[in-house]
């Protein structure tokens, strides 16, 4: 028998699920890691879990400290679940306009909780900041600093990427992922390319991110804004900036909204917004990139960490997006069509 000491030992070793639905219409095989199955339920335990080790093996954290850490939800719950495991305790620093299921998440695995308003970053009121200087201001706190801090994307060079490498058989052509650190696209990229240097990397980026604008043009500009959480960024990070991309494109909240409804319809999987996200980009790349190819992308979380925005229909209404269409064929059009296909920058960075 194989037993885990505490919780952060069962991190990582997630499934690779095949969306029927999708690679049916698509004629790709497009595959689903399933990071929800993390004990803290989103990708951002890898994160996390690498983090503290990393920063205990240096020497910089320890048992009976505090670990702060400014997070749109997701990696402070990671953070808190290593933290227990760990003898140590957890501050989570949060822009109050997240979804709550999240804060409440937060409660249950012991953290601590200050909520901040939303603001740029200039300001030094936003929550990156307020968590750096909670730990300028405690000796005995460590902060996280997941943007900078690269053992995020050694997460998931180490392991999400030789797992996905192993699990699909070295038969990945293709690679989908939003940022928001940028660790997942960072690390898995890096991997899974020195595998396989003709593996195409793509980045989905939703409205009000600068990403997508970035790789187009060295410049981060972004327009409109989107429901989904933990994803998005408007500044360089030293995480995105390990990511190898070779093609990026933009796609609206609407487009999202219709993938998640047909994928819970169909395959009765009920993902979190920014994994809808994911998923829309991957029905793009695999229409942009013809059949016969292998599709990977992430469900970073499930939809209970969205329910009162992705799945809340007043919430929807009030977005705009009550309206978007259940089926998929009407995105599939428009995702073959010239003018969607003309919006993709290929970067060759
Ligand atoms: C639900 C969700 N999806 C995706 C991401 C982005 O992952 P990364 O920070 O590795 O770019 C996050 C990050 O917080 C997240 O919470």
């Amino acid at each position: 028998m194989i037993l885990a000491r505490h919780q952060a030992e069962l991190i990582g070793n997630t499934d690779l699920l095949r969306i029927h639905s999708l690679s049916e219409l698509t004629g790709c095989d497009i595959y689903l890691k399933c990071e929800f199955q993390n004990p803290g339920g989103s990708i951002k335990d890898r994160a996390a879990l690498q983090m503290v080790q990393d920063a205990m093996q240096k020497g910089q954290l320890k048992s009976g400290m505090t670990i702060v850490e400014g997070t749109a939800g997701n990696t402070g719950i990671g953070l808190a679940l290593v933290a227990k495991s760990y003898g140590m305790q957890m501050l989570a620093v949060m822009p109050n306009d997240q979804a709550k299921e999240k804060e409440r998440v937060l409660e249950l695995y012991g953290a601590k909780l200050m909520t901040v308003d939303p603001c740029p970053f200039v300001n030094p009121n936003h929550f990156y900041h307020r968590a750096r200087s909670q730990a300028e201001q405690h000796k005995d706190h460590w902060w996280a600093n997941q943007f900078e801090n690269t053992s995020n994307a050694r997460a998931h060079y180490l392991h999400t990427g030789p797992e996905i490498w192993k699990q699909s058989q070295g038969k990945v052509d293709i690679l989908v992922s939003a940022a928001g650190t940028g660790g997942t696209i960072a690390g898995n990229s890096m991997y899974l390319k020195e595998q396989n240097p003709d593996l195409k990397v793509w980045l989905v980026d939703p409205d009000g991110s600068g990403i997508y604008h970035y790789l187009k043009s060295g410049e981060y500009k972004n327009h409109g804004s989107s429901i989904t959480e933990g994803i998005g960024i408007m500044r360089l990070v030293e995480n995105f900036r390990q990511a190898s991309i070779d093609y990026g494109i933009n796609l609206p909240d609407s487009d999202l909204v219709t993938i998640a409804r047909y994928v819970r319809n169909k395959d009765g999987i009920v993902l979190g917004s920014s994994s809808a996200l994911n998923v829309a980009g991957a029905l793009f790349a695999a229409l942009y990139s013809g059949p016969g190819k292998s599709v990977v992308t992430f469900a970073c979380d499930l939809g209970e960490r969205s329910a009162s925005k992705l799945y809340n229909t007043a919430y929807l209404q009030q977005k705009g997006l009550l309206d978007c269409p259940k089926d998929v064929t009407a995105l599939v059009e428009k995702y073959r069509s010239q003018k969607q296909r003309d919006k993709v920058v290929n970067t060759g960075i």
